[in-house]
């Protein structure tokens, strides 16, 4: 027997909790069993493994019903019951299929006839019980099976070693009960395979008078349908798109924009650095402004040029209604041989009028950018009160505080300085470009007064925008 017999001791003490492991415990048994039977057919002890497993008050049959099947929790009962059953069914039918009829004493045509009856009995039995593909197929492997199925053990211990007057009948029984056993397996199959088919009908059976799922269709934030708006505008005048890094380098972000590092502008664009290892060949940090593309589009491709750029930009600003760390923006770049100031203005208020309406009007203040020179600020006729400055029920309009204008964005000619740095001829070419914070673009058309709620996610606002 097993070294440290499991039958000897309680399910709870072998920490048996559920089907599984119990199992488990009966393949050990399985494989110590095959180790009996093997050992029996060597040595014809076929009563004394009968003894062992199934006869006597000490057998196997005997301990499992005492230590496991009496302790066991409610819940497992059954499957120990049935394992157990299955397990004494097995002793019994392979203690008989691997004696040879001589040894089971049979000798006349009837008692072969009744050896198998009840072979065939078991077998319905068992096959009736199958309620799953899993139990099915271990009946299949135990009668079916090549090497050490019931068949296979008949074939080798009855009819190989039949009496020539007996061998007819052997073989006729052995034919009947092998077809027997195919059909029956198949047919369960059959069964089985229906049950498992309606059930799992049932389970996905469609209801038509249940409520539809509903999926929601998601939609593109404010923020992109705005960008998309202000791409469409400059598409239909000839620009295209270009896009670049959000972590830049101080060159591009600063130097080559004209803005030296000790240069007074610096203070309204901190921002923040990577951290990079000791030794990093130099600072990187998220860009302040889409401005760095110029520099990069400037540094691919010979005039003309003209590109926007949208994107994403980085401040260390505190948040408030009017400030984030994060931002949108859309660059501008227009380089040729003949580009004017009056392209420029002409072009910006072509934009304004088509992106707030015609009736807007748009005016320019002198300004100051390192990049650009001259550089102006670009104003429109506010949208809330129509330019007159005045609130629909009288006083200043809260807008534009009774100016009837609104800033909109940086921009100017580009400033000959940047030439140097991307190896343009400045004395040949001139250009102009411009900056717009797309948040505030949003939220001036759209009459929104926090940029937070960009930023926020909150569906309830997203969905204002479908
Ligand atoms: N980059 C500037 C900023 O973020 C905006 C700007 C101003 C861009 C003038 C331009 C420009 O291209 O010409 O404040």
């Amino acid at each position: 027997m097993l070294s440290e017999d499991p039958t000897k001791r309680t399910l709870a003490d072998l920490g048996v909790t559920d089907a599984i492991q119990l199992a488990f415990r009966f393949t050990e048994l399985r494989a110590q069993l095959q180790r009996d039977l093997k050992r029996a057919k060597e040595s014809g002890e076929w009563d004394m493994l009968r003894e062992t497993w199934i006869g006597s008050p000490d057998s196997v049959k005997s301990r499992i019903t005492t230590n496991w099947l009496r302790t066991a929790p409610p819940g497992l009962q059954p499957a120990v019951a049935r394992d157990l059953e299955n397990l004494i069914n097995e002793v019994f039918i392979l203690s008989t299929v691997m004696r040879s009829l001589d040894q089971l004493g049979t000798a006349q045509a009837d008692q072969v006839a009744a050896q198998f009856l009840k072979l065939q009995q078991v077998f319905d039995t068992e096959i009736e019980e199958c309620v799953d593909e899993i139990d099915l197929g271990v009946s299949r492997t135990f009668w079916l099976g090549r090497s050490s199925g019931v068949l296979t053990h008949i074939t080798d211990s009855w009819l190989k070693t039949a009496s020539p007057q007996l061998k007819r009948v052997v073989g006729a029984e052995f034919n009947k009960l092998k077809t027997h056993v195919e059909s029956k397996i198949e047919e369960r199959r059959t069964a089985i395979e229906a049950g498992a088919e309606e059930a799992s009908l049932a389970r996905e059976g469609v209801d038509l008078s249940l409520p539809g799922v509903i999926r929601p269709v998601g939609s593109h934030h404010l923020i992109r349908q705005v960008l998309q708006e202000v791409e469409d505008i400059f598409f239909s005048i000839g620009f295209s798109v270009v896009e670049g890094p959000e972590i830049e380098t101080p060159y591009y972000n600063f130097e080559a924009l004209n803005i030296p590092e000790f240069h007074p502008v610096r203070d309204d664009m901190d921002t923040f650095y990577l951290q990079l290892p000791k030794g990093a060949p130099e600072p990187l940090l998220l860009r302040t402004h889409t401005s760095p593309m110029q520099i990069r589009t400037m540094e691919k491709r010979q005039p003309p040029v003209r590109v926007i750029v949208p994107g994403k930009v980085y401040r260390r600003d505190n948040p408030d209604a009017t400030h984030s760390f994060i931002f949108h923006q859309v660059e501008g770049l227009a380089v040729d041989t003949d580009i004017t100031f009056c392209d420029f203005t002409g072009t910006i208020e072509y934009f304004v009028k088509q992106f707030f309406g015609p009736g807007v009007k748009t005016r320019f203040r002198p300004s100051y950018f390192p990049f650009t020179e001259p550089s102006v600020e670009f104003d429109v006729s506010c949208i809330f009160c129509g330019g007159s400055g005045t609130a629909a029920g009288g006083g200043n309009c809260s807008k534009c505080k009774g100016a009837g204008w609104i800033e909109l964005f940086g921009a100017g000619m580009v400033d000959p300085a940047v030439y140097g740095f991307v190896n343009y001829d400045a004395k040949k070419v001139s250009g102009f470009a411009f900056g717009m914070g797309i948040d505030r673009l949003a939220m001036l058309k759209y009459g929104i007064d926090d940029i937070q709620v960009f930023f926020q996610n909150d569906v309830r606002f997203l969905r204002q925008f479908p």
